[in-house]
């Protein structure tokens, strides 16, 4: 039995309701397991602005570091990305916070369900049995090199470091010694120093691991790859932006972006959060896939080494999938269920095993 104190930051658009339904399937797994989960919620993005006129208060960074695990919705907001002059942002509240936090390894999975194929627009013979797992460095290169314009030119400087590089390098090649053996490091060390680094680093650290198979991809080339022939990733390692980039790409094989979840990792505490935004044109509407966001949770409950329960959690969304209990983005004619019926039957499955409840359809 676990005492877990967890900081939810639903932040804005979708974030609240993905995020409650994460909360109501954990707490079934309290429930059937015992734990003790408490829920702290706190302000960030651009509902943080709104309220305290900063998208990360400190209150909520104290929150975080004194939790034991931190959920995050989704942040942004319309108003901020058609004004490009705006001073205050709601995503400089992410990234101080995985700044702050320490969190450089955000891994993300991406997994091509059987029963969403065909909800690919991708070739289903292509991506079926596509199965892999992101590494995207999370607190360096251009996010957080330094940054200036005047009114002709601007520029986002982009640095890596050996020790960068080597400590998120050394957790993918653990993950690909647990899966199929296989890494590919993606950059563009045809044209950039910081992708040089990376390769060097790389080559010498995939020395320790002998058992894994390394592979060794340009970007523009990675790209095409991941459509034309996913099945060849296991462990895809690279810089950040490659990897924000690559990893919406590969949402394409799983068949929504709202099936999504993302670990970040690092020197404190971890946090969980869908790989999607916050969807302001969904906003109130439960619409918006909870799946991203329980299986984050889910991801979090690995985190606690609490591998059993976590499996459930998994097993509770792979029979919403079978039974075709899904949202408007993965419904395939007309009968779509609610962002909330969805998780309701996620944590029902949690509970009681497999459910026959019939539910409404929204
Ligand atoms: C993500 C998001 C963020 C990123 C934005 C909101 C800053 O796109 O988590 O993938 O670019 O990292
Ligand atoms: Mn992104």
């Amino acid at each position: 039995v676990l005492n877990k104190t967890i900081a939810v930051l639903p932040g804005d658009g979708i974030g609240p309701e993905v995020c409650r339904e994460a909360v109501r399937v954990l707490e079934a797994v309290g429930e059937k397991f015992g734990h003790h989960f408490t829920f702290e919620t706190h302000l960030m993005g651009a509902c943080a602005i709104d309220a305290t006129g900063e998208p990360l208060p400190t209150e909520t960074l104290e929150a975080c570091f004194e939790a034991d695990a931190i959920l995050l919705g989704a942040i942004g907001d319309p108003k901020y990305d058609n004004n490009p002059a705006a001073k205050v942002r709601p995503e400089q509240g992410l990234l101080k916070l995985r700044k702050s936090l320490g969190l450089f390894a955000n891994v993300r999975p991406v997994t091509a369900y059987d029963v969403l194929l065909p909800h690919s627009p991708l070739k289903n013979d292509r991506i079926a049995g596509a199965d892999m797992l992101f590494f995207r460095e999370l607190t360096g290169g251009i996010y957080f090199g330094e940054k200036g314009r005047d009114e002709n030119t601007a520029f986002d400087n982009c640095t890596y470091s050996r020790y960068e590089i080597a400590r998120i390098a050394h957790l993918a090649f653990q993950a690909a010694q647990n899966r199929r053996k296989k890494l590919t490091l993606v950059d563009k060390a045809n044209v950039l120093e910081t992708s040089r680094l990376w390769r060097e680093v790389v080559q010498e650290i995939s020395l320790e691991y002998a058992d894994v198979a390394v592979d060794y991809l340009f970007v523009d080339n990675a790209a095409m790859q991941l459509i034309l022939n996913p099945r060849q990733f296991d462990v895809v390692l690279t810089e950040n932006m490659f990897g924000d980039i690559l990893s919406d790409e590969a949402s394409v094989i799983a068949g929504s972006l709202g099936m999504l979840p993302s670990a970040s990792v690092g020197e404190r505490v971890a946090l969980f959060e869908p790989i999607h935004g916050s969807y302001p044109q969904a906003k109130g509407k439960n619409i918006a896939n909870p799946i991203a966001a329980i299986l984050s949770a889910a991801m979090m409950l690995e985190h606690f080494e609490l591998y059993q329960e976590a499996e459930l959690m998994k097993q509770a969304v792979q029979e919403a999938l079978d039974k075709k209990i899904l949202t408007p983005d993965l419904a395939a004619s007309g009968v779509a269920y609610g962002t909330e019926q969805v998780g309701t039957f996620i944590a029902y499955c949690v509970l009681d095993g497999a459910v026959d409840v019939a539910l409404p359809h929204k």
